[in-house]
């Protein structure tokens, strides 16, 4: 399992894990993420923050690209004291196969959730920002989730407790219509996730009727919302 990334600065910082789940150019629920983790680190320079970043959709569609299948991604890394790194990352994240193996401890596949495992696993503070797709979390985001059935299995089966404490879960979330159930299916999920893999669901941002590439930088009350949550959460550290 790959540990997190350290470059000798002080030990002390929380670890906060950002999962952007769109896969889209100037998307709104990345934007939503921007503007919490540029508050969260405001108020908490000393954490140590990764933001990882699926490639977006028109760029694949741009460069006549024949890797569509392939989930290609970037990873930010931003540093206590403020250093930061980019990378260029492809996830090889396959669905969940339901075959128990994981009720043995160790998942039968091989492929990127083991370093997504790690990352959980070491994570004080979790945020999952993600668009609405059909009512529930697109199928990239939601093949992370099933595969920490892995977590459920060693939690609710093998009675395994791997972390210290509980983390701090937070979700971000938009979509275009205005639904009075938009975010159910998806807050449920979220819930049952989290308390998988041994985090508390700590706060939400729901934004309805944003469609448009950036149309939820005009949501002003919304990203509000989004600076006050990431506050709270910084303050609570
Ligand atoms: C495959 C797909 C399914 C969608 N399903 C819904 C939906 O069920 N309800 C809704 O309100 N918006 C739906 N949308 C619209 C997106 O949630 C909306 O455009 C959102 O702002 C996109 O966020 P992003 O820019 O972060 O990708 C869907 C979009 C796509 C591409």
């Amino acid at each position: 399992m790959i540990t997190w990334i350290h470059v000798g600065v002080k030990e002390m910082g929380k670890k906060l894990l950002a999962l952007s789940g769109s896969c889209r150019r100037n998307s709104n629920s990345e934007h939503l993420l921007d503007v919490f983790l540029d508050e969260f680190i405001s108020v908490a320079p000393d954490s140590y923050v990764i933001k990882m970043v699926l490639i977006d959709g028109s760029r694949v569609i741009k460069e006549k690209s024949q890797e569509t299948g392939s989930l290609k991604g970037l990873e930010f890394l931003q540093y206590p004291g403020g250093e930061t790194a980019v990378s260029e990352r492809v996830w090889d994240i396959r669905p969940c196969l339901g075959c128990d193996f994981c009720v043995s401890g160790k998942c039968v596949q091989q492929d990127s959730m083991e370093e997504i495992y790690g990352k959980l696993n070491s994570a004080d503070i979790l945020v999952l920002s993600s668009p609405v797709y059909f009512y529930g979390l697109p199928s990239h985001v939601k093949a992370i989730i099933d595969r920490c059935q892995l977590f459920y299995n060693k939690k609710y089966r093998r009675k395994e407790k791997w972390r210290q404490q509980p983390g701090t879960g937070i979700l971000l979330v938009c979509g275009a219509t205005s639904g009075k159930q938009l975010f159910d299916g998806i807050s449920l999920c979220v819930r049952y996730w989290f308390d998988a893999i041994d985090f508390e669901f700590s706060g939400k941002v729901v934004v309805r009727g944003v469609d448009k590439p950036s149309a939820v930088k005009k949501q002003i009350k919304a990203l509000d919302e989004v600076r006050e949550l990431a506050r709270s959460v910084a303050e609570r550290l």
